[in-house]
């Protein structure tokens, strides 16, 4: 069963997830912030990305060289030179065809103009259904009149009541052209026939007022400003769109002042900006969010044995955190979808309940050959070639001469703020027969929270025993995360509050301690609970958090 994305909003509102920015302004729109366990769960997330990719690559795996992976990391600037994205081609190329509507100035993504019609199709088909007690027939008059009338009164502002005519053509001619389309509107087509689809023509009509829309035109996605007093064109600088050019700008300086030899990968994690036209389903498509991104250097011959390497790698990943089953898939590319450049393209998408049953893209995987650095040794005029002293000719003298090649570089490119929200969406579980009726599901990795401790009552000197454990925890514990003392309300609804932060363990001080030196362990996941002995505890947890 789809789970419902407003009871995950609600829930990441309620909880302290995710709160919409600037929201007592009434909000920005493709801007989010994280609050106090959205912050701390991505911060997890981040560190995970960190330490499998950075510190202990791929788990302390050996490559398909036969060595351990090596990679090292770098922190790159949001404002770069203009001219890194004249060579990345982001200045040309990184643009979306869109369509303005002249009649109210909205602009619609060309790609996704039938997907947006879509979300109000929905809504006009229940619409449709709710005509047949009074009239006992659906026809364009029908229609035509409630838009006119009754339309007007309680829905001024659809497309199908500002514009009827445009707005009804448009979508019958779309589901006689395309009956698979996931529009379902059969009666809408059956009734409005033909006759009047000639009458008004097909126009496509704008979603907000249903003006006919204009034709498509590019609309650039880099967030533009200027660099010193001047707001001149000479000082136009943009936000990056992607933290990957800002490790390709300094390959060199890493080859040069570091001990790294290829095959070695530079990594880069920190926030992109993307002016997208139609942010939407929640944090999925916003303006401002964090990537972490991997270009991993080889030679051009291995460069096909490391993009399967870090293909299945990072599908393995994903699963490692939660994110396995059948809402986890990896798609390879099409030829014909790749860029001109790329030998090989994977997206590990999810199954996020505002794309089901399709996926979303969490991860893309790419094989980008050695464009990057050819194109910022054009345009630069650097150096950008690398000398292989492990490879070339062996020399008379028994020496080498390097060969110097310019190395090509597989992508694992990740969005932490999707990877938030597909956890999130996994992790959300119903389950009526609880006192939590609603609960996190975290991997313990992961989660903000790690542990709470609860004195059944406050007296008989179970809340100094609590706050001992607590102490000895927290102290232990502070570097994955928040360890919780909690003495107010039942003892129910202290559990029901940690299962929705996605706590996954709870450990309670009762009568029993006081005589026996146990405590409760309560599973989130079972709700079942245990006895354990209280000096052990510790031991416990650091082997539930994998770090006995
Ligand atoms: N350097 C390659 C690159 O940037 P991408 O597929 O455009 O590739 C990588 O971005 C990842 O960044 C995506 O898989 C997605 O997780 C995340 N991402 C991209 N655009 C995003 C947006 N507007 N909002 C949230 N995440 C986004």
């Amino acid at each position: 069963m789809t789970k419902s994305m407003d009871a995950i909003m609600a829930l990441c509102k309620r909880r302290g997830f995710i709160y919409q920015a600037s929201e007592i302004y009434g909000g920005i729109n493709g801007f989010w912030d994280y609050g106090p366990l959205g912050a701390q769960l991505k911060k997890n997330l981040r560190d995970a990305w960190w330490e499998d990719m950075i510190l202990r690559p791929a788990w302390g795996r050996s490559g398909p060289n036969g060595k351990p992976v090596r990679c090292v990391p770098v922190e790159t600037c949001i404002i770069q030179h203009p001219k890194v994205w004249e060579a990345s081609g982001h200045l040309a190329g990184f643009a979306d065809p869109m369509r303005k509507c002249p009649g109210c100035g909205h602009f619609v993504r060309a790609d996704q103009y039938w997907e947006t019609m879509a979300q109000w199709s929905e809504w006009l088909n229940t619409l449709i259904q709710g005509f047949e007690p009074h009239t006992g027939r659906y026809d364009t008059e029908v229609i035509l009149k409630w838009a006119r009338t009754k339309g007007k009164r309680v829905a001024p502002n659809l497309a199908v009541v500002r514009n009827p005519e445009v707005t009804l053509v448009a979508l019958a001619t779309r589901i006689n052209g395309q009956p698979a389309a996931p529009l379902d509107m059969k009666e809408l087509v059956q009734y409005l026939g033909t006759e009047f689809l000639e009458k008004t023509g097909l126009q496509e009509p704008c979603p907000r007022c249903g003006a006919p829309l204009g034709q498509p035109a590019p609309f650039k996605l880099m967030f533009q400003s200027w660099s010193g007093v001047t707001q001149s064109d000479e000082n136009v600088v943009y936000l990056r769109p992607e933290t990957a050019q800002g490790i390709f700008v300094q390959f060199k300086n890493v080859t040069d002042t570091t001990r790294v030899k290829i095959p070695f990968g530079i990594g880069n994690a920190g926030k992109s900006f993307r002016n997208e036209v139609t942010p939407r389903n929640y944090t999925y498509r916003s303006r401002e969010f964090e990537q972490a991104e991997l270009e991993f250097f080889c030679h051009p011959e291995e460069s096909q044995a490391w993009y399967a390497f870090w293909r299945d790698f990072r599908m393995e990943w994903w699963k490692s955190l939660g994110l396995a089953g059948e809402n986890l898939i990896l798609r390879e590319h099409a030829k014909d979808e790749l860029s001109h450049y790329s030998q090989g393209t994977s997206d590990v998408e999810y199954r996020f309940p505002f794309t089901a049953p399709g996926f979303g893209e969490l991860e893309g995987i790419a094989h980008r050959g050695d464009y990057d650095l050819t194109q910022h040794a054009k345009h630069s005029g650097a150096k950008l070639e690398y000398n292989d002293t492990d490879r070339g000719e062996i020399l008379p003298n028994g020496g080498r001469r390097g060969e110097r090649y310019l190395p090509h570089c597989i992508e694992p490119a990740a969005g932490l703020d999707r990877g938030v929200l597909a956890l999130l969406c996994e992790a959300y579980t119903k389950d009526e027969t609880r006192a939590s009726p609603e609960f996190l599901k975290l991997h313990p990795r992961l989660a903000p929270v790690k542990a709470a401790i609860f004195p059944l009552v406050a007296k008989d000197g179970m809340p100094e025993v609590a706050e001992k454990l607590h102490a000895d925890l927290a102290a232990r514990f502070w570097r994955q995360g928040a360890v919780e003392m909690d003495e107010k309300q039942s003892i129910g609804k202290r559990y029901a509050r940690m299962d929705e932060a996605g706590t996954p363990y709870c450990f309670t001080i009762d009568g029993d301690t006081l005589t026996n030196q146990t405590v409760t362990c309560r599973d989130r996941d079972s709700g079942q609970q245990t006895r354990l002995a209280i000096d052990q505890v510790g031991a416990f947890l650091a082997e539930k958090l994998g770090q006995a």
